[in-house]
């Protein structure tokens, strides 16, 4: 029985109208597959070693990425439901490891992001139409979409995150930073604790809130509306990690509730713009600069989405590294201006983004002497990358003072290289500079060993208790 285009998968779909002779599964037939299952607590423990074996043997592998056993139950109907995220967990998928590999294919305008980009008009309209409205966004943002439209989109909202433009808000920055550990100490007060010996848990009362405060700052999301925001900004974290849960009444509720909050945000700024995005968006879209509503939407999900956890993860890390290495610990309290160094160190050694889990092939493309076939699925591993030995030395060892710490691939590289890096580096400098000014004492409340990965696809520390 022939299936129409609305019941084929985007890949198929994607391989057809590319007109592959070999397809993807073909090339990869007896090839070894290594299982990457991101659900597993002891995944992100092990990682590199993964990553040092798999680059040490082959110079590109096939993988499989998986979480659990989440399709084993599914019906035929549910999985052709798959959401593109879903998709990505049931395929092989080819996987770079070496550093040079992944910069040239994270610069290779021969692969897209989006399946849809090598599909024909009608099949694509058939693969779109039943995704529900309030998704359309979610699936439209700047991460998701190629050229044409990446690049008109992109320079709109580039100039919100110019390097200079970054430096102003470090003031705004730093009170963040303060006032959230202003809190921390009042906390401990309050519990009768004295400096030296008060508790925090850092990601929960430092980390975590930082960043969503810097970006609505940034935004411009008026101070009384934060509190409500911030329910909502967790609804979209949920929306992202997967569609049943999504398709959950409460959660598209959330959702729908935000973008009318938006909605009417955007109408607000456009009568009364101010020095922030938000006004800078609407006021792009009235110059006949097209930015469309969905597209501004987009935008600031996006914005809350691919900066906040990242941003947590950065800053978290960057502690526990520091505190485990004593020797390190001592270099950075004698000249708080390695902090900016700790940044790109830790960016590089424990870097937020494992992999870039999504490229297409638009044709086919050899990769020094292996063949990628039209259609097939690529992703990118920045953690191998980043411990490469033929780029960096003592890749496995953690330096703040190392020289060129900063040739890391943590944001990514081409054209959806992290748009919001700059910020990044300045919430991750601040955050440094102040817990280590402010806290000489600081230290962890339980061995290294304790404290535990997360098990998704950011890597980060779930719980940091530290004494301070
Ligand atoms: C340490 C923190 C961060 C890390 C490690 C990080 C990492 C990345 C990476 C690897 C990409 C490229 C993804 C790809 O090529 O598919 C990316 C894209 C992006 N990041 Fe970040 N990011 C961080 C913080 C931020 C912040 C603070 C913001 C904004 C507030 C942000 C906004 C974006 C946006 C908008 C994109 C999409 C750019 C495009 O597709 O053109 N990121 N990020």
């Amino acid at each position: 029985m022939s299936m129409t285009s609305a019941e084929k998968d985007p890949h198929t779909l994607a391989a057809e109208a590319a007109g592959t002779a070999v397809t993807p599964e073909e090339a990869m037939a007896g090839r070894d597959v290594t299982l990457l299952d991101i659900s597993d607590p002891q995944f992100m423990a092990t990682a590199y070693d993964t990553y040092n074996e798999l680059r040490d043997k082959e110079r590109i592998s096939v993988v499989r990425f998986t979480a659990g056993n989440q399709d084993a139950d599914k019906s035929d109907e549910q999985k052709k439901q798959r959401s593109p995220r879903e998709e990505f967990f049931n395929r092989e998928s080819f996987f770079v490891t070496h550093y040079d590999d992944v910069v040239s294919t994270l610069l290779d305008d021969r692969y897209v992001v989006d399946p849809r980009s090598m599909m024909t008009p009608e099949q694509r309209a058939a693969a779109e139409a039943d995704a529900p409205e309030e998704f359309r966004p979610l699936s439209r943002s700047l991460l998701s979409i190629d050229p044409p439209d990446h690049t008109r989109i992109r320079k709109l909202v580039q100039p919100s995150f110019t390097g200079r433009g970054m430096e102003a808000m470090r003031p705004a920055i730093q009170q963040v930073a303060d006032t959230l550990l202003d809190r921390a100490e009042a906390d401990a007060a309050a519990r009768g604790e004295t400096p030296g010996n008060r508790q925090m848990e850092l990601i929960r009362s430092f980390a975590y809130p930082f960043p969503v405060a810097v970006i609505s700052n940034m935004l411009g999301i008026p101070p009384e509306d934060r509190e409500q925001i911030r329910g909502w900004t967790e609804n979209l974290l949920r929306v992202d990690r997967g569609r049943d849960e999504a398709m959950n009444e409460q959660v598209r509720q959330g959702l729908k509730d935000f973008t009318a909050y938006l909605q009417d945000l955007f109408e607000r700024k456009r009568r009364h713009p101010d020095d922030d995005m938000i006004s800078r968006m609407v006021v792009a879209t009235e110059d006949g600069d097209v930015l469309t509503e969905e597209e501004m939407l987009a935008t600031v999900f996006l914005m809350y989405l691919a900066g906040h956890v990242t941003t947590v993860n950065l800053v978290g890390s960057g502690v526990v590294a520091v505190l485990s290495h004593p020797e390190q610990e001592e270099l950075l309290r004698n000249d708080l201006s390695l902090s900016k160094n700790l940044v790109e160190e830790t960016l590089r050694y424990w870097g937020p983004v494992d992999f870039i889990g999504r490229r297409f092939a638009t044709q086919n493309i050899e990769l020094e002497g292996e063949e990628i076939p039209r259609g097939s699925q690529v992703a990118v591993s920045l953690g191998a990358a980043n411990r490469d030995p033929e780029k960096f030395a003592n890749p496995d060892v953690f330096d703040i003072t190392r020289a060129d710490a900063n040739r890391h691939v943590a944001f990514g590289r081409g054209i959806h290289v992290c748009l919001g890096a700059p910020l990044a580096r300045i919430e991750g400098q601040i955050a440094f500079e102040t817990l280590f000014r402010r806290y000489p004492e600081l230290r962890l409340a339980v061995p290294v060993e304790e404290i535990m990965w997360s098990n998704n696809f950011l890597r980060g520390f779930r719980q940091i208790p530290v004494l301070f």
